[in-house]
């Protein structure tokens, strides 16, 4: 195959990512170890990662899973309850244990049952982080059946992170997987201690993707894809280069049989092709200079961690790259995201 183009930028960290335990984490790391760096691993296990303990244990497991040719370094992060301890959430982060901790509102989606349902509980836990100079991860949508699925990240901004954010101005958040123009105004209108991911799928897909001419269960996740004007908005906010935007893929696997049935689980699995989606979006929005900000340099930055120095080439192939649709793990088959147009950029 040709290759027509290249571009070689800072090695990558995927600030958001899933990869869940056993047999499925096995089967999924090696492909985020082959093009990542680091990253930043949700802790919505069952049951969920919530001590320093946890965390330890469950980064030892995910170092064993780990091809030894890879260098990963998996950064851990609690699931805050609202039984947490201050203390051990504090002991955590200055031993280097953990890094971020994650709000779930309560029942927002896979596995957070365990979440927050008062926000005044945890209020003790998020001003010790603060003091600490620690960063909340938040899924921001809220739960009540009452609003619209379609609604909810905006009405989660404007109930719950905006209170937090009055109550406890010094505090580090990270509105994890923003999907809406609301969510990106909010951000880029606020301090710098407030920032964004930005997840490869969110955008390439709007909600057609998802119910136009069928049910598609594989462009189902959380929160779900909207419409055109709010994709649009997460391209511009990605390819600015504002340094408050930078990539968490979400990248969550879920086996077949689990996502196509009467009730689907929430999740996209793009970790194979993440990076090959992103060169695609960034070149067609004119702004493939602005990659290495967002997937490589803004997340560091925020997180206050040192830039890689590993750098990875991507290459634009005359051809079209070919990715499986689907792996095989130990614990079942997982269908690999399908961007719905051909790929040409391949990381080297
Ligand atoms: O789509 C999603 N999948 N959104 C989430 O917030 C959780 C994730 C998962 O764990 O599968
Ligand atoms: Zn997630």
């Amino acid at each position: 195959m040709n290759v027509t183009q290249s571009l070689t930028i800072t090695k990558p960290d995927d600030w958001h990512l899933h990869l869940r335990d056993g047999a499925m984490l096995a089967g999924v790391l090696p492909h985020s170890s082959r093009h990542f760096h680091r990253a930043i691993i949700m802790p919505n296990l069952v049951p969920p990662v919530v001590t320093t303990a946890d965390a330890r244990a469950y980064r030892e497991r995910i170092l064993a899973a780990k091809p030894r040719a890879d260098f990963f370094n998996p950064l851990m992060v609690l699931y805050l309850t609202e039984n947490t301890d201050p203390a051990d959430v504090v002991a955590g982060y200055e031993d280097g244990h953990v890094t971020a901790v994650k709000l779930y509102p309560a029942g927002a989606t896979t596995n957070s049952a365990s979440g927050v349902t008062h926000v005044e509980k945890v209020y003790p836990v998020l001003e010790a982080m603060a003091k600490a100079g620690m960063v909340l991860c938040v899924h921001g949508e809220v739960t009540d059946p009452a609003i619209d699925i379609f609604d909810r990240e905006a009405v989660f901004i404007e109930t719950v992170l905006e209170p937090i954010r009055r109550r406890i101005p010094e505090l580090r958040i990270v509105l994890e997987h923003v999907t809406t123009r609301q969510g990106v105004d909010y951000v880029r209108a606020a301090e710098d201690n407030l920032a964004a991911t930005i997840t490869t799928h969110h955008l390439v897909i709007n909600r057609n993707a998802i119910l136009a001419g069928g049910i598609r269960p594989h462009y189902y996740c959380l929160p779900v894809a909207k419409r055109e004007e709010h994709r649009l908005a997460l391209r511009r906010a990605a390819a600015s280069g504002d340094r408050r935007f930078f990539l968490g893929t979400d990248s969550a696997p879920h086996s077949d049989p689990t996502k196509e049935t009467a009730c689907g689980c929430a999740g996209i699995f793009t970790a194979p092709n993440t990076m090959s989606c992103l060169a695609h979006v960034f070149e067609e929005d004119g702004a493939l200079d602005k990659l290495e900000a967002f997937a490589s340099l803004n997340g560091p930055a925020f997180y206050r961690l040192p830039v890689n120095a590993e750098r990875i080439t991507l290459v634009k192939r005359s051809e079209p790259v070919v990715f499986p649709g689907k792996i095989e793990t130990g614990a079942g088959t997982v269908t690999v995201f399908d961007p719905m147009f051909p790929l040409y950029w391949d990381v080297q």
